[in-house]
């Protein structure tokens, strides 16, 4: 027997394939599926594009592990949150999606708050522009017509689903950031609906995580060698299915991502609403359990920027910056790129680069970037933190994960030991495949979802702390400062 997971990302789909004791068997790539930016602030994708590369990962996985994929009884999803996927009576896509680092329903935020002052209350969170609702306000705004055909809203991964089973259907943990659930009650709620002018017919069947949403389409199974009924998960939104797939379920365990976003995860044993600190407060993918995070919009997406400017690959930069680091420099990167949520949950925020002289090399300016984003993460810490939520030892996923240097700075920031598990990179992908193990067999999510080997443990650098406690305090004061100058 083997299970399937398979991970929508923002810029690319990954699939994994693990036994039933969860060890993996093989892993695919599909191409990467680039944001459309058409205005400063604005992201969204083509839903084709998800599926061309959810099909590319999937045949490279049955050609290159035929046997193992002809096994497989149970497939999860995981994916991009937050992004509006509009469909009208027939299943056609009615516009591109409008992503989840799409900052344009600043105003249709605040129009949603006051018209439901309970609405913090009982969606857990802040109406921020990356949720889903107030971009469908923005589209009853701006594209009537458009919203006129809605029958149905669908997430990224429920999207991918319905042409995977013909359903529509969702999972608590992706469902919570839509600001149509009540987050304590894992149930859509009438009274956020109606914010947006939708109502339950409008929303896919809901389920938890770890049960069935539908079974393989036959046509699908035969392409992939697979026969008889193939269960798919609900899975999970792609953080909380990278916290299964490091087996961060019980209170308090939790993970620091180094994705294109980055976030600070922690699971909770009840809803912990905080909306003060731009806190989120969402189910996790597994029942009667939910966590928060602090999300940064642009965390390997800032080196990722530089490396467009610059024209030096990631992975140059990061390595030119481990070569020349000597503690914090002159150069200071507030990371808001796609404006911010946490902490300061303003879309129209921007990023800065202050302190720039004659030497500031490309390798000044990755150490600049990679700073600052771990000062981004130091402020969901102290929000975290804020909310009576302690953390011991974090694991580390994404991407930026494979930098030694960014673990470094990471861990001196947050002061916690950081451990990188053998295979962080498939972090979303392998909760994915957990949870499509649970789904088929029936299994206890609390025995599966185990934590990884881990590869190396990075301790904080005590001779830094000190230079870093300053420099941070120049980061704070920077963005009170920038805004009041952008006004
Ligand atoms: C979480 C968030 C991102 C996306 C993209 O709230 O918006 O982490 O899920 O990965």
């Amino acid at each position: 027997m083997s299970y399937l997971g398979i991970d929508i990302g923002t810029s690319g789909v990954k699939a994994i394939l693990i036994d039933r004791a969860g060890k993996a068997l093989g892993e695919a790539s599909a191409k990467a599926v680039e944001p459309v930016r058409p205005h400063p602030g604005w992201s969204e994708q083509n839903p084709a594009d998800w599926w061309a590369a959810t099909l590319a990962a999937c045949d490279a996985l049955s050609k290159a592990h035929p046997a193992e994929m002809a096994a497989v009884r149970g497939i999860g999803l995981s994916g991009h949150m937050h992004g509006a996927t509009l469909l009208g009576r027939h299943d056609e896509v009615l516009r591109p999606c409008i992503l989840w680092n799409d900052g344009r329903s600043a105003a249709e935020c605040a129009e949603m708050e006051a018209a439901l002052p309970s609405l913090r209350q009982i969606a857990g969170n802040i109406a921020m522009p990356g949720f889903t609702a107030p971009k469908i306000a923005w589209v009853r705004k701006h594209e009537p017509e458009i919203y006129a055909k809605i029958a149905k809203v669908l997430l990224p991964k429920a999207y991918v689903r319905l042409l995977l089973t013909g359903e529509h259907v969702e999972e608590m943990s992706d469902a919570a950031g839509t600001l149509w659930l009540d987050v304590g009650k894992r149930d859509w709620s009438d009274a956020l609906l109606a914010v947006t002018g939708l109502t339950r017919a409008h929303m896919p069947r809901l389920v938890e995580g770890s049960a069935p949403s539908g079974d393989l389409k036959p046509e699908l199974a035969a392409r992939w060698g697979m026969s008889g009924k193939i269960v798919v998960a609900g899975g999970a939104g792609d953080n909380a299915a990278a916290a299964c797939g490091i087996g961060a379920i019980q209170p308090g365990e939790g993970f620091v991502s180094l994705g294109t976003s980055g976030v600070l995860f922690v699971s909770n044993d009840r809803f912990r609403p905080n909306t003060e600190g731009a806190v989120h407060a969402f189910c996790h993918a597994v029942p009667n359990t939910w966590h928060q995070m602090g999300v940064i919009l642009s965390a390997t997406d800032s080196l990722n920027w530089l490396s467009g400017v610059t024209g030096l690959k990631q992975a140059e930069l990061s390595g030119k910056a481990e070569a020349s680091f000597a503690g914090p420099g002159e150069e200071i990167f507030l990371p808001y790129l796609s404006g911010e949520r946490t902490p300061h949950n303003n879309a129209g925020a921007r990023g800065s680069f202050v302190g720039l002289s004659h030497l500031s090399d490309p390798a000044r300016l990755a150490q600049a970037v990679m700073e600052g984003v771990a000062f981004a993460f130091r402020d969901c810490q102290r929000v975290l933190n804020d909310a009576g939520t302690e953390m011991g030892r974090l694991l580390a996923v994404g991407g930026g994960s494979k930098s030694a240097l960014w673990l470094r700075l990471l861990a001196t920031n947050l002061d916690t030991e950081i451990a990188v598990p053998e295979d962080g990179d498939f972090g979303g992908a392998l909760g994915a495949a957990r949870l499509g193990l649970c789904a088929a067999e029936g299994a206890d999510p609390a025995e599966v979802m185990t934590m990884p080997g881990i590869k190396t443990i990075i301790q904080p650098d005590a001779s830094l702390r000190a230079a870093y406690t300053t420099q941070y305090a120049r980061y704070r004061a920077l963005y009170p400062a920038i805004e009041e100058a952008r006004k």
